[in-house]
């Protein structure tokens, strides 16, 4: 099995380590940002450092990454307004073909260039962590750690994110509540190899608490908690949700009993299209709803949490209408927003039965006889049946649509969403959901859903 593990990382290496043409392409960008960042710098006179962070500079990056991060550091003297202010100015300097401005502790700019994206952050220079100014001050250590202790293993790490990948955990934004690139450098530096992380992970429990070079205990209350080396008070895991930390621990099993290439890329599902969508939902005899809206300015970091409220908010309220739902996902892609819900029931027949007090309870048992007798809500009753009053009433909503158009505005959701949802929202249903392909895509991984183990049984929709 060993040799066979082995032969598999070879052959996935073979893919994912950038050869000499790419890196020569890439070290011509960053040459090319830093020459700049420093003329820019010196044209104001400034007294600003310019360093190159993240996988790029420590060569953990993966082929086909269009990511560079570059940091400016500034004397802890400079007010936040004027680091802020130089750090974006330098920015759209280097930025000659174009760049976004992005919201993190303070704002920065995303440049593209030549077909890279380069973040270009401003952060204090500070001389130990426990003087931190913002939590990207902590960067440079970690670049520094990193460096100092991962020794010559930079492939190992990027079979660790590879494999993350194919798993669909690498990342530690809010929308994949993952693994961060910095996370798996870690993993391999405390196991000494992508084996050595895989092999610790298949017997890892909730809570498990790793440090790299401190005893300190802590309470986080994470599923896992990662010590940050630079900084004791961090969990550098405190991202990783439940969800992908138990995926992690399934996936690390079924590579060690069965090692495969395909573990280490997602696989491919192309797009539903109506009649591919029309045959599933006629298999399963469900009803997927979406309800669509648009929350234009919101990045996805800020999105995802309130998105996840407002799903859960929709799904509480359909619950206690009678509503069943059997899974649902959300969509969001540069402000379309689509909250989807798979309905085992999404229409209700008119009656419904709402059992009273029992009647030895002789307060209760009056007040509740005269809301019923009189209400024209009342098909049947007030009846008596174990010993409590019951009534068969009319119910309000009868129809998924008809329950969310009524209730939106006092559901649980945030108040961005409540007020995107004001301006207006659609629900599609079956396929009209099929509004573009990118929601094709989405859609077939819905109901792809499986761990990416090649162990799994090959169904077929
Ligand atoms: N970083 C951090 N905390 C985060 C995200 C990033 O401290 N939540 C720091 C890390 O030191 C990281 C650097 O910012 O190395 C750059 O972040 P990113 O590009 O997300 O990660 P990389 O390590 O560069 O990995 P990748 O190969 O995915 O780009
Ligand atoms: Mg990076």
């Amino acid at each position: 099995m060993k040799n066979k593990s082995a032969h598999v990382q070879t052959d996935v290496l073979k893919k994912i380590k950038p050869q000499k043409k790419e890196r020569e392409r890439l070290h011509h960008v960053i040459n090319r940002v830093i020459t700049s960042a420093q003329a820019a710098i010196a044209r104001r006179t400034l007294r600003a450092t310019v360093s190159l962070i993240g996988s790029a500079a420590r060569d953990t990056w993966i082929s086909g990454d269009r990511d560079i991060d570059v940091f400016i550091g500034f004397n802890v003297n400079t007010p936040r307004e004027e680091m802020e202010r130089f750090g974006l100015e330098i920015g759209k300097e280097i930025a000659v073909e174009g760049y976004d401005i992005q919201f993190a502790e303070h704002p920065y700019v995303k440049a593209q260039l030549d077909g890279f994206s380069i973040d270009i952050v401003p952060h204090y220079i500070i001389e130990s962590t426990s003087k931190m100014l913002s939590a990207v001050d902590r960067t440079p250590f970690h670049q520094q750690f990193v460096t100092e202790h991962l020794g010559g293993k930079q492939d190992e790490v990027r079979l660790l994110k590879q494999f993350l990948k194919g798993a669909g955990i690498y990342g530690a934004e809010l929308r994949r509540k993952g693994f961060s690139g910095y996370l798996c450098e870690l993993l391999v530096i405390k196991y000494g190899s992508f084996t050595g992380a895989l092999e610790s992970a298949r017997s890892w429990k909730v809570g498990t608490y790793i440090t790299i070079n401190t005893d300190r205990e802590d309470t986080f209350g994470d599923p896992l908690v990662v010590i940050d080396p630079v900084d004791v008070n961090r969990n550098v895991a405190a991202a990783v949700s439940l969800e992908s930390f138990s995926i992690f621990i399934d996936s690390a099993r079924s590579f060690i009993e069965n090692p495969c290439p395909q573990c280490f890329f997602p696989r491919e599902v192309p797009p539903l299209d109506e009649n591919a969508l029309h045959n599933i939902l006629k298999k399963r005899k469900t009803a997927l709803f979406g309800v669509k809206f648009s929350l234009p300015n919101l990045v996805d970091d800020v999105a995802y949490p309130q998105l996840e409220r407002a799903s859960r908010g929709i799904q509480s309220t359909l619950r206690r209408h009678d509503f069943r739902e059997l899974r649902g996902d959300i969509y969001y892609d540069r402000g379309d927003a689509l909250l989807l819900f798979e309905m085992l029931a999404w229409e209700l027949p008119a009656a419904k039965r709402h059992t009273g007090p029992s009647v030895d309870s002789k307060r209760h048992a009056k007040k509740f006889k005269d809301t019923y007798e009189s209400s024209p809500t009342v098909l049947t009753g007030p009846f008596i049946e174990g010993g409590r009053y019951v009534v068969e009433i009319q119910r309000k909503f009868t129809s998924f649509p008809q329950l969310i158009k009524s209730e939106h505005q006092t559901m649980r959701s945030s108040e961005a969403i409540r007020q995107a949802m004001r301006w207006g929202f659609e629900i599609l249903k079956d396929e009209e959901l099929l509004y573009d392909e990118t929601v094709g895509v989405f859609l077939a991984r819905f109901f792809n859903r499986t761990l990416n183990n090649c162990d799994r049984t090959h169904r077929s929709q």
